[in-house]
C-alpha cells in the first residue's frame, strides 16, 4: 500500500491532534464539555450544542447530510478590504495562506492566516459552566494598518431538531429574540442576543450569544441577514459589509454580531464570544410583560466577560483533565501505543459517558437515549477516573429495569425514563448492568452500592436494593432459557441486528421494535451464554465477597449448567456456534450456506473459557484468525450474507462487508483479544489489537480511513465490502471503553480487584519494561514490568522491597513501588 496523504499529526506534548489542511476526507470533529453543556465541533467549525439532551434541548441548529458536507455551526466572518474568509476555511472558503486546527482534551482551537492577518479562536465549555466560550484573537501581522469588519454568526435551534426539521407550519410563525445591545444598569457590557423561542408558554429555558465589546451593528433573521438565494458563504450583511440590525419575528432566528476592528501593524485584540444557556424558575420568567428575565444570564456572563477570565477557566479545564488523565499513565517507549492509552482512548472513554450514542457525525442525536448495555460498557471505560459519576450512573441505569429483570434497551438522560418507542426485550442487556456495577465495586471498593434502593421502571415505592437488580438481572436469563438450555435471545442481543424472531417484509418497520413472533420461539444466544458465564462468574465472587453463600451456590450451579450446554449443543467442531433460529436451526455453522462463523460467540466463550480444557478456546481463537482476520482487524461474520434472510432480520439487510454483515464491528474485536490474553497468546493478542489502533491506522490510511484519526469508529468495512478498511461510526461505540479495558487490564495487565491490583500481563513476546503508574481509591503505584521474551506468567512480585505471595498486591494507601518479572 502506498504511503497516503495525510491531513494532520498527532501532538503528544499537548495532547492534541493537528489537522492542518482543512479538506479532510470526512469532517474530524470533537467533544466540548464534560458535564451538562455539550457542543461537537468539526475541524472547520461546523457542529452545535445543547443542554444534556441532544433530542429535547437542542441550541444551536445544524444541517446534517448536506451539500456542502458539514453546514452550520459557529462561524466568524472576516472581512478585510473585498475579501471575506473565516479562520476554519468554511464556510466561504477562500483560500487561507494557513490553516491549523487543534483538536485537544474539551477544546478545539482553529487558526486561519490571511493576507497578513491571524485570526485564532479558541472553543471550548468550561468547567460547571452553561456556556461556550469563544476566544477569537485577531492580530495584524502586515505592516499595514488593518481595518477589519467582523460578524459573528450562530443559528438558533427550535429546542426540538426532529420537530425543528420538519414542523414548518408552526417553527415559522414561533421564532423570538431579544436584543442588549446598549449598557444599561446591571447589563453587562458588550452585546447580547437572547433567543427566547416558546418561553412565552412552557419553556423555562432561553439561550443568548454575547460579545464582550460593543458592537457595531447586529442581525438576528436569517433571510435579512443571508438573503434568501444566498448560503453562508455569501450572506448579504457580510459581502456588503453593511449589518442589518434585523429583529427575527417568526421565520428562522440567529444571532450575528457586527464589529468593526483596526488594528495597528503587530498590534492584536481578544474578543470573548460567548454561547449560554438559561433556566428560570416559573415564578422568575419574566421581569416585565414579554420581556426574559437575564438576571443569571448576566451574572454568567460577567464570570467569564474577559480575557484574564477566560484564560483562568481554561487552565481550570486543563487542570481537571490532567487530574484524569494521570490515574492510569503508561510509558512503553512505544509512543503510538502510549498515546493511546495516556490520551485518545481515555479521552474517547469519557465522550461515550457523556453522549452514549445519541450524537455525533454519524447518530443526529434524535434517534437514540442512552443505551442500557452500552452505558454499562462505557462504565468501564471511566470509572476509574470519576467514580461518583459512574455510580450514579448505574443507579440510573437500574431504575429503568422491570419487576422480572428485563429493561428498557435505552433511557433519556434528561428525564432519565425508559424509552417507550424502543422498549425492551434485548435478552443480553439485564447481564451489562453485572458487568457495570462489578467494575464500580472493584474500582472503589465502595459495596455499599449494592444497599442503594432502587425503582423498577422509576415508579416510587417499588424500590427494592442495587443488589437485587443484579440478581433479577441473571435470573431473568435463567427464567428465559430455549430447548437447549440456551439462553432465548428476544428481538436481539448484543448484536442489534440478529432479529430471530422478527420476520419482517415491510421496509417501513423498524427490525427491532416490530410486533414479532417471540410466543414459541426456538432462537437462543450463545453470545449471551458466554455473557451469562462471564458476569455469573463474577456475581459469584461478589456473593461469597459479601457473604451471601447461598447465593453464590445457587448461581454457581446455573452457571455449570450454561457451560455443559454450550458444551453440548454450542460447539460446532472448530468454533462456538453463533445461535439458533426460530425453529432451531443453527446459525453459524459450518452446516450453514453463509455467515458459518461469529465473531460475538467466539469472543465471550472464550472470554468465558468454555471447554478451555478440551481445547475448545485454542480452537475457536484459530478459526477467528483464519476465517475472520483480514488486513484492518476481524470481520463481525463470515463468509458475508449475500442475500436477506428474513428469519434473521436486520444483519442480512445489509450489503457485504457493513455494519453488522461482515464489517469489522470494532467493538467486538477486544472479545477476542481478551480470549487470547486469558489464553496466554500474547503474540495473537497484540497483532489483533494493534489493527484496530487508530494510530496505527493513522500512519499509514488517513484517506482510506476516512473518519477522525485519533479515535476508534464503531466499523471499518471488511474484506468483503466493496472499500476494505473505510471507516463510519466514529466516536460514540463500544469500542472504546472495551480498547481500554482490553489494553490496561488484560495487555499491559494492571487489574482492579476487591483487594488491590491484580498483575498479569499478556504480552507480544517483543515486549520491552515498562511502567505504569496507577491511583488506585487512596493509593498510587508506580509498577515496573519487565516481561523478559514471555507472553504470559507472572514469577515474581516485589512490593516496595519486599518479595509479596501471589500475583495481586494487597491495597494500602500511600505511594508503592513494584518490581514485576515475567
Ligand atoms: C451499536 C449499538 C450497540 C450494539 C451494536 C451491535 O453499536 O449501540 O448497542 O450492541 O451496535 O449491534
Ligand atoms: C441499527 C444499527 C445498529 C444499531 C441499532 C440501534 O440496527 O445497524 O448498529 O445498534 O440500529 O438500534
Amino acid at each position: 500500500m502506498e504511503q497516503q496523504k495525510r491531513y494532520g499529526h498527532f501532538d503528544d506534548e499537548h495532547r492534541e491532534y493537528v489537522i492542518t489542511d482543512p479538506k479532510t476526507p470526512w469532517p474530524w470533529i470533537n467533544y466540548l464539555g464534560n458535564e451538562d453543556f455539550f457542543s461537537l465541533i468539526s475541524n472547520t467549525a461546523g457542529g452545535y450544542s445543547f443542554y444534556k439532551d441532544a433530542k429535547f434541548r437542542r441550541i444551536t441548529r445544524y444541517r446534517y447530510n448536506n451539500v456542502p458536507m458539514d453546514n452550520g455551526g459557529r462561524y466568524f466572518y472576516i472581512k478585510d478590504g473585498d475579501t471575506v474568509w473565516n479562520p476554519g476555511w468554511k464556510p466561504c472558503k477562500t483560500p487561507l495562506d494557513f490553516y491549523e486546527c487543534r483538536h485537544g482534551m474539551s477544546y478545539t482551537r482553529i487558526t486561519g492566516k490571511k493576507n497578513g492577518v491571524e485570526a485564532s479562536v479558541l472553543f471550548f465549555v468550561p468547567l460547571k459552566k452553561w456556556a461556550e466560550v469563544q476566544k477569537l484573537t485577531l492580530k495584524n501581522e502586515s505592516a499595514e494598518t488593518k481595518s477589519l469588519k467582523l460578524f459573528s454568526f450562530e443559528e438558533w435551534g427550535l429546542w426540538n431538531p426532529a420537530t425543528d426539521m420538519e414542523n414548518f407550519q408552526r417553527n415559522f410563525s414561533t421564532g423570538e429574540v431579544e436584543i442588549e445591545t446598549t449598557v444599561h444598569e446591571g447589563s453587562p457590557s458588550g452585546a447580547t442576543i437572547y433567543h427566547k423561542t416558546e418561553y412565552r408558554e412552557r419553556r423555562n429555558h432561553y439561550a443568548f450569544y454575547h460579545v464582550n465589546v460593543p458592537v457595531q451593528g447586529y442581525d438576528t433573521d436569517r433571510e435579512t441577514f443571508v438573503g434568501l438565494y444566498n448560503e453562508f458563504a455569501n450572506p448579504d450583511a457580510v459581502m456588503e459589509g453593511k449589518p442589518r440590525n434585523s429583529h427575527a419575528h417568526g421565520w428562522s432566528p440567529i444571532a450575528s454580531h457586527y464589529i468593526e476592528v483596526t488594528l495597528a501593524p503587530g498590534e492584536s485584540k481578544d474578543f470573548v464570544f460567548l454561547l449560554g444557556y438559561i433556566e428560570n424558575e416559573q415564578d422568575k420568567k419574566f421581569e416585565a410583560p414579554q420581556v426574559i428575565n437575564k438576571e443569571k444570564a448576566h451574572a454568567l456572563i460577567s464570570e467569564l466577560d474577559t480575557t484574564e477570565k477566560v484564560d483562568k477557566a481554561f487552565a481550570e479545564l486543563n487542570a481537571y483533565w490532567d487530574a484524569l488523565l494521570n490515574i492510569y499513565k503508561v510509558k512503553t517507549g512505544n509512543d503510538k501505543l502510549d498515546r493511546m492509552v495516556n490520551i485518545w482512548n481515555q479521552y474517547q472513554c469519557m465522550v461515550t459517558f457523556n453522549f452514549s450514542r445519541s450524537a455525533s457525525f454519524f447518530e443526529s442525536g434524535v434517534g437514540r437515549g442512552m443505551g442500557f448495555r452500552d452505558s454499562n460498557q462505557d462504565l468501564v471505560g471511566f470509572v476509574h477516573q470519576i467514580p461518583p459519576r459512574a455510580r450514579q450512573r448505574i443507579i440510573d441505569i437500574a431504575s429503568t429495569q422491570f419487576p422480572d429483570g428485563g429493561c428498557y434497551h435505552q433511557y433519556q438522560p434528561l428525564t432519565k425514563r425508559g424509552n417507550n418507542d424502543i422498549g425492551g426485550g434485548f435478552n443480553d442487556d439485564p447481564c451489562w448492568l453485572i458487568f457495570g456495577t462489578v467494575a464500580y465495586i472493584k474500582e472503589t471498593g465502595d459495596f455499599s452500592i449494592l444497599d442503594e434502593m432502587v425503582p423498577f421502571d422509576n415508579q416510587p415505592g417499588t424500590e427494592v436494593t442495587l443488589f437485587e437488580h443484579l440478581k433479577i438481572s441473571l435470573n431473568h436469563v435463567i427464567n428465559n432459557l430455549g430447548p437447549h438450555m440456551l439462553p432465548l435471545i428476544g428481538r436481539a442481543d448484543w448484536n442489534d441486528c440478529l432479529n430471530l424472531n422478527c420476520f419482517s417484509w415491510d421496509p417501513n418497520e423498524s427490525f427491532q421494535t416490530t410486533e414479532n413472533v417471540s410466543e414459541g420461539t426456538k432462537a437462543e444466544s450463545l453470545m449471551i451464554a458466554g455473557l451469562f458465564v462471564v458476569t455469573g462468574k463474577e456475581y459469584v465472587t461478589l456473593c461469597e465477597k459479601i457473604g451471601k453463600h447461598d447465593e453464590a451456590a445457587r448461581m454457581q450451579k446455573a452457571v455449570d449448567a450454561m457451560i455443559e450446554a454450550v458444551k453440548k449443543h454450542g460447539w460446532d467442531g472448530e468454533w462456538y456456534l453463533r445461535a439458533y433460529d426460530f425453529y432451531g436451526r443453527k446459525i453459524g455453522s459450518n452446516e450453514c450456506e453463509e455467515a458459518k462463523i461469529f465473531i460475538e460467540s467466539q469472543g465471550w466463550c472464550t472470554m468465558a473459557e468454555i471447554g478451555a480444557e478440551d481445547g475448545m478456546v485454542a480452537k475457536s481463537l484459530d478459526s477467528c484468525k483464519k476465517y475472520l482476520e483480514c488486513e484492518h482487524g476481524m470481520v463481525l461474520n463470515n463468509p458475508a450474507f449475500t442475500k436477506y434472510i428474513y428469519e434473521y432480520g436486520e444483519i442480512s439487510s445489509y450489503p457485504e462487508g457493513y455494519k453488522e454483515n461482515a464489517s469489522i464491528f470494532c467493538h467486538n474485536n477486544p472479545w477476542v483479544i481478551i480470549g487470547e490474553g486469558l489464553a496466554g497468546r500474547g503474540n495473537d493478542a497484540w497483532s489483533h489489537y494493534a489493527k484496530i489502533l487508530p494510530s496505527y491506522v493513522e500512519e499509514k490510511y488517513q484517506t482510506l480511513h476516512k473518519v477522525e484519526p485519533y479515535v476508534n469508529c464503531q466499523m471499518v468495512a471488511g474484506k468483503d465490502a466493496f472499500r476494505p478498511g473505510e471507516g463510519k461510526n466514529s466516536w460514540l461505540t463500544g469500542t472504546a471503553a472495551w480498547m481500554w479495558y482490553t489494553v490496561s487490564e488484560f495487555i499491559l495487565g494492571i487489574k482492579p480487584d476487591y483487594d488491590g491490583i491484580r498483575i498479569d500481563p499478556c504480552l507480544p513476546e517483543t515486549a520491552g519494561d515498562y511502567t505504569v503508574t496507577r491511583r488506585f481509591r487512596d493509593a498510587e503505584y508506580d509498577i515496573t514490568i519487565h516481561p523478559n521474551g514471555q507472553q504470559k506468567g507472572v514469577k515474581s512480585i516485589v512490593l516496595d522491597g519486599s518479595p509479596i505471595e501471589g500475583t495481586v498486591i494487597p491495597y494500602s494507601t500511600g505511594h508503592h513501588h513494584i518490581e514485576v518479572t515475567m
